[in-house]
C-alpha cells in the first residue's frame, strides 16, 4: 500500500518538473563578474578540474544534489542520476531516506545509486525533523549502509516544514542531535539547507558541532515554499497556500551564503541553490566554495533519460573549463584566486552584514601565485 511519504515523494517530482517553482529573487550570481584575461597563457585542453573530496577523487567539482527515492519512478531517476555521476566522475546525493528507513521494502529505490555508481562520492540523506522525531544512530547507520555512502547530509528544511500541510516544525534540540551524530558516526557529516540558505551564525554553530561540511543551498533556485504551495493548492489548504506565497522568496541568496560561510568557517563548502551552469560553478569556487551542486536541472534532464542528463553535465563541465581558461587559471586553485567584481544586492547584503568587500577582494588578489 502506498504510504503518505511515498505519495509526497511522487508529488515533489511531479511539481518540480511541471510547475514554476523557482524563486523570483536572484541567487546573486549575476552580481559577480570574473575578470577576463585576454592573454590566459594556459592550454585549455590541459586544464585540470579534478578535486579530492571526502576520500574520493572527482573529475570535476560538481554534485548532483539530493532529490529522490521511495517510489518506482524515483528508482528510475536515481539510477539515471547515478549513471551520469559515475560516467563523469561527479558526486551525487540521494533524497531523504526516511521512506526506506520506515519501509525497508523501498530500499531498492536508493540502492540503485551505489549499483550504478560504484566509484562515485555518494551522500546519504536524513532530515532534521526525523532527528527530533526519534531517529538516532541506528537509523543514521541504516541510511549509510543502504547505499554504502561516503558521507551523509543532514538536511535543514524549516521553511519547507512550515509551509507543508503535514509539516513537522519542532526543531528544538536539533543542533545537539547533529553534534552527537557528527561525533560518532565515523564518516563525514554535512549540514545542508534546501533552498533558504545558511548564514554565518548557523555556519559557526554547525562547525562547533563538528560537521565536516556545509551545503548552503541558498535562495535563487528551487523554492520549497513554491513546491509545498502547489501541494497545499491540491489539498485546498488556504492557510498553507498563503504561507507558501508569502515566503516564496524567503532566505539568504546563494552568493551571500558562500561568502558568509566561507569567511566564517573552515569546513568544506558546497555552493548550491540556483546553480544553473558551469559559469555559476566557477563563480562559486572563486567566491570560496570547494564544490558546487544543482538539483532541479538534473531532475528535469533525467526524467527524459540518460542522454539529456549527459548533455547537461557535459555542458556544465565545459562551461566551467571555459571560465577557468578565460581567467588564466590552470586548475581550480588558480580559479579560487581569480579576481572578482561584486555589485548589486550581493554587495549591499555583504556590506550590511559586516563583510569588508575591499579586504575580501584584496586578500584574494594577494594569495595569487
Ligand atoms: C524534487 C526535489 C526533491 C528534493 N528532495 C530533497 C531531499 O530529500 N533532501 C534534501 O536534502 N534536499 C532535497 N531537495 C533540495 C535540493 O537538494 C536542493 O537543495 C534545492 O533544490 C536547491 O537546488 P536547485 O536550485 O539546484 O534545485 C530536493 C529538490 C528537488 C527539486
Amino acid at each position: 500500500m502506498t504510504s503518505g511519504i511515498e505519495k509526497r515523494k511522487a508529488d515533489h517530482i511531479e511539481i518540480a518538473t511541471k510547475e514554476q517553482v523557482n524563486t523570483v529573487r536572484s541567487s546573486g550570481f549575476d552580481d559577480i563578474q570574473m575578470v577576463h584575461l585576454a592573454l590566459p597563457e594556459v592550454n585549455r585542453a590541459e586544464i585540470d578540474l579534478s578535486i579530492d573530496l571526502f576520500g574520493k577523487k572527482m573529475r570535476a567539482p560538481i554534485i548532483i544534489e539530493s532529490m529522490t527515492g521511495g517510489t518506482d519512478v524515483a528508482e528510475k531517476i536515481n539510477g539515471i542520476l547515478a549513471t551520469g555521476a559515475e560516467n563523469n566522475g561527479l558526486a551525487m546525493g540521494v533524497g531523504s531516506q526516511r521512506a526506506a528507513i520506515e519501509k525497508p521494502e523501498l530500499q531498492y529505490t536508493y540502492k540503485i545509486v551505489r549499483k550504478n555508481a560504484p566509484n562515485a562520492l555518494i551522500f546519504a540523506n536524513i532530515g532534521c525533523p526525523q532527528l527530533i522525531g526519534g531517529y538516532g544512530m541506528k537509523e543514521v547507520k541504516t541510511a549509510i549502509e543502504m547505499i554504502d555512502a561516503d558521507a551523509i547530509y543532514i538536511h535543514l528544511n524549516a521553511l519547507q516544514e512550515s509551509v507543508q500541510v503535514e509539516g513537522e516544525t519542532d526543531f528544538l534540540g536539533v543542533l545537539v542531535q547533529i553534534r552527537d551524530i557528527a561525533q560518532s558516526v565515523g564518516i563525514p557529516v554535512l549540514a545542508k539547507e534546501t533552498g533558504a540558505g545558511i548564514g554565518k551564525e548557523v555556519a559557526i554553530a554547525l562547525e562547533k558541532a563538528g560537521v565536516s561540511g556545509i551545503d548552503v543551498s541558498g535562495v535563487g533556485g528551487t523554492t520549497w515554499s513554491g513546491v509545498e504551495y502547489y501541494r497545499a493548492k491540491e489539498k485546498n489548504s488556504r492557510l498553507q497556500m498563503r504561507l507558501g506565497e508569502t515566503f516564496w522568496d524567503w532566505g539568504i541568496p546563494t552568493v551571500a551564503c558562500i561568502v558568509e560561510v566561507g569567511a566564517s568557517t573552515k569546513v568544506k563548502l558546497i555552493a548550491s541553490g540556483g546553480v544553473r551552469n558551469g559559469l555559476h560553478v566557477a563563480k562559486s569556487l572563486a567566491l570560496g566554495a570547494d564544490v558546487a551542486g544543482f538539483a532541479r536541472p538534473a531532475l528535469e534532464a533525467a526524467v527524459n533519460g540518460i542522454e539529456p542528463l549527459e548533455e547537461k553535465l557535459t555542458q556544465t563541465i565545459e562551461e566551467l573549463r571555459t571560465a577557468v581558461f578565460l581567467t588564466g587559471s590552470k586548475d581550480l586553485s588558480g580559479l579560487k584566486n581569480a579576481p572578482l567584481v561584486i555589485s548589486g544586492e550581493s554587495l549591499q547584503w555583504l556590506t550590511q552584514r559586516g563583510f569588508d568587500i575591499q579586504h575580501f577582494a584584496k586578500r584574494k588578489g594577494q594569495t595569487k601565485g
